[in-house]
């Protein structure tokens, strides 16, 4: 079976050695999960191409796309499908989320601070138990255009580290329910240059409000114009 960094390269995605060099460190976390991944969703799909290495790297998982890009549409095919909207929209979110199992998450997705953190904080209590939540371009910490005040993605993933690694709370801490979940929840967290990986205990019991409801119609949401912000 091809490594994932040599798909990422047959795909030219950026994740792959050359550019941003993630794959060796995904594949060393992932490959356990091979054969078993059932759904993985990736935020960011731009012109298909990390949607086409994961489809390979996971024979049996269905790939959900996701990008503000309408034309992103185009990049859907066999079990890849791209749904159109926004990452900040907590409905739509939602929805992705709830309507079927999801073994994996990938956020590549606009790489603004605010939306490394709120996605991280919707998406991860409905990602099944031993699932893996990965955020990619935490380096846009340093950069302004993606945020000029409040947390920074780096600094929030940081202090989940020593939520989880410490006993009690931190000034303020304990007012954050969400903080109290990532402390019963988190197994492993790995850190590497400019991504993090976050992996669920399996004992996490998960509950899903539409559970087995595939064809639930996706909400009419406000759909935002495009502001597409990338990484160069
Ligand atoms: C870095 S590219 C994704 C690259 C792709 N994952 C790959 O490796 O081949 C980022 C994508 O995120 C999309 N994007 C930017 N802001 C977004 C948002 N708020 N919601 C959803 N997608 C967004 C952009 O349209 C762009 O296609």
């Amino acid at each position: 079976m091809e490594s994932l960094d040599a798909l990422g390269r047959k795909y030219q995605t950026d994740k792959a050695s050359g550019k941003h060099n993630y794959l060796e460190a995904y594949d060393a976390l992932l490959s356990a999960r091979r054969l078993s991944a059932r759904t993985l969703v990736e935020i960011g799909v731009k012109n298909g191409a990390s949607v086409r290495m994961w489809r390979d790297y996971f024979p049996n998982a269905e790939i959900i796309g996701i990008d503000l890009n309408p034309k992103c549409k185009e990049h859907a095919g066999e079990r890849i499908s791209v749904e159109i909207g926004d990452q900040s929209d907590s409905e739509f979110l939602e929805w992705i989320m709830q309507r079927r199992p999801v073994d994996i998450v990938v956020e590549d997705g606009s790489h603004l601070w605010k939306h490394q953190i709120s996605c991280f904080r919707q998406m991860w209590p409905a990602l099944e138990p031993g699932g893996v939540y990965i955020v990619e371009d935490l380096h846009t910490a340093r950069l302004e255009r993606y945020g000029n005040n409040g947390e920074t993605g780096a600094a929030f993933f940081a202090r989940i580290a020593n939520v989880v690694s410490a006993t009690g709370f931190a000034p303020g801490e304990r007012e954050d329910p969400f903080l109290k979940v990532i402390r019963g929840t988190v197994d492993q967290l790995v850190f590497g240059p400019a991504y993090c990986i976050v992996v669920k205990r399996k004992d996490v019991v998960v509950k899903r409000k539409a559970r087995g409801q595939h064809n639930a119609p996706r909400p009419p949401g406000p759909f935002r114009e495009p502001n597409l912000v990338d990484v160069a």
